[in-house]
């Protein structure tokens, strides 16, 4: 059987949030990409499968990058003193004209992909740019990659410079049309969603086309929401009738549903920082899930988004790197950033609302952005098979550490960065 094996070593997962799940020195097996689950010795049906024997190495489910701008890869972690709308302006517009190039497009998407193929992440939702043909080489080399991954050909009509912004409505709808019959069917791991950019850069016009697209090819959508007080104004005197920002999308139903016809719209908004209790119940409603983006809040000097608080109230959480508002491909450093803002929202803004704590911050990581991909991020019988497979014995310690110590230090000391040494997606070994 294609994609059937066992690999044994230290497994450590979070089923739930609230607390790790870890096996010692046990196998996982797999049946045609779907995990069987874990198991402390090895039942009579799988010993005539491959074993793989990873010895005293750590095994993490894969990781799960909500959000991430692949255009934005070749300029990360420069250009990091302002906020979103002169950054947006200033520095990321004119770095994605230049993707209306192919050759740029080739050399650069190869960077961004070959660093997300070494990473700890197996499945992610990207923003390409507004152009057609580099969105497409992109989708290509994320299919050779083996990773799994949604990548949006991005939607903007107003507000961006000459070079980026698209001539109308209608020409941003055409070449939509044009990019989605041309790769309709044609990946296997690589699925188009819809991508308008946010409010400030799409007509009511543009808008309305994307809900027919929507309907028309029933795939998900991503954008940004409440991300910063800039852009909130912005979206307010840009259509003064919604209540909330959330609102705007809501109106062409693409946040999370579409009740006309009584359909879900798997939706993924990126921030959420300074979403209005109404917002939130909306989104809460509908199912639309937040990228969480730690580091880009902070680089961008956005804020602090409220997770604890969207944790009580159980809408759907993943983590983004957000390159390059976030300046690190690394998932492991933003589960980090993810404690390290909860702890500085509960001690400077609202003691109501406890900081995360690891096994919190790792499942949103795995499960929590994994379930916008369906049965994924955990070994459990019938998840689709993501794995990284990490050698941590290059953390020296006087002490022999426990799993709970070794797994919590792999990822604050982001040993995924180069002591990855196997890793899987749906079955398949890609690294
Ligand atoms: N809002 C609209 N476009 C962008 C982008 O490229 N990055 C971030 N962080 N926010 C945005
Ligand atoms: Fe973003």
């Amino acid at each position: 059987m294609e994609n059937s094996f066992v690999i044994k070593g230290n497994i450590c997962q979070t089923k739930i949030a609230k607390e790790l799940d870890l096996h010692p020195c046990s196998y996982v097996v797999c049946v045609n990409g779907i995990s069987k689950g874990i198991f402390k010795v090895l039942p009579q049906e799988y010993v005539d499968l491959p074993l793989f024997d990873y010895g005293d190495a750590l095994i993490f489910p894969g990781m799960i990058d909500l959000h991430v701008h692949a255009p934005q890869y070749a300029f990360r972690g420069m250009c990091m003193d302002l906020e979103l709308m002169d950054w947006l302006n200033q520095y990321t517009f004119p770095e994605e004209e230049k993707y209306e190039n192919l050759e740029y497009a080739d050399k650069a998407y190869d960077l961004f992909v070959n660093a997300m193929k070494k990473s700890s992440t197996t499945r992610t939702c990207i923003f390409a740019t507004r152009h057609r043909f580099a969105t497409e080489l992109l989708m290509e080399k994320m299919e050779k990659s083996g990773l799994v991954s949604y990548v949006g050909k991005v939607n903007m009509d107003r507000e961006a410079s000459k070079g980026l912004v698209e001539e109308s409505a209608d020409m941003s709808a055409y070449v939509t049309f044009g990019w989605l019959n041309s790769v309709k069917g044609k990946f296997k791991n690589t699925k188009p969603i819809l991508t308008p950019r946010f409010i400030p850069c799409c007509t009511d016009k543009l808008m309305e086309e994307l809900r027919e697209i929507q309907m028309a090819y029933g795939i998900p959508v991503q954008s940004h929401l409440s991300e910063s007080k800039g852009e909130i104004e912005f979206v307010k005197s840009l259509r003064p009738d919604n209540e909330f920002y959330g609102e705007s999308y809501n109106d062409y139903d693409l946040f999370g549903k579409n009740d006309d016809i009584n359909a879900d719209v798997k939706t993924v908004m990126a921030h959420c920082i300074w979403s209005s209790e109404e917002e939130v119940n909306l989104m809460l409603k509908n199912g639309v899930f937040v990228a969480h983006c730690p580091a880009s809040n902070m680089n961008l000097t956005s804020g602090i988004a409220p997770i604890r608080k969207y944790l009580n109230l159980g809408l759907n959480i993943g983590l983004g790197s957000d390159i390059a508002g976030g300046h690190n491909l690394s998932i492991f450093r933003v589960i980090t950033e993810t404690i390290q803002v909860s702890k500085l929202y509960f001690r400077l803004i609202d003691e109501n609302y406890k900081p995360l704590v690891f096994s919190e911050a790792f499942y949103l990581a795995t499960k929590g952005g994994g379930s916008f991909f369906g049965n994924v991020g955990s070994f459990e019988h019938g998840y689709e098979f993501d794995a990284v497979i990490m050698d941590d014995s290059v953390l020296v310690h006087p002490q022999k550490l426990n799993l709970a110590e070794r797994m919590e230090r792999a990822v604050y000391l982001s040993l995924d960065e180069k002591n990855i040494i196997a890793k899987y997606v749906a079955g398949k070994q890609i690294l």
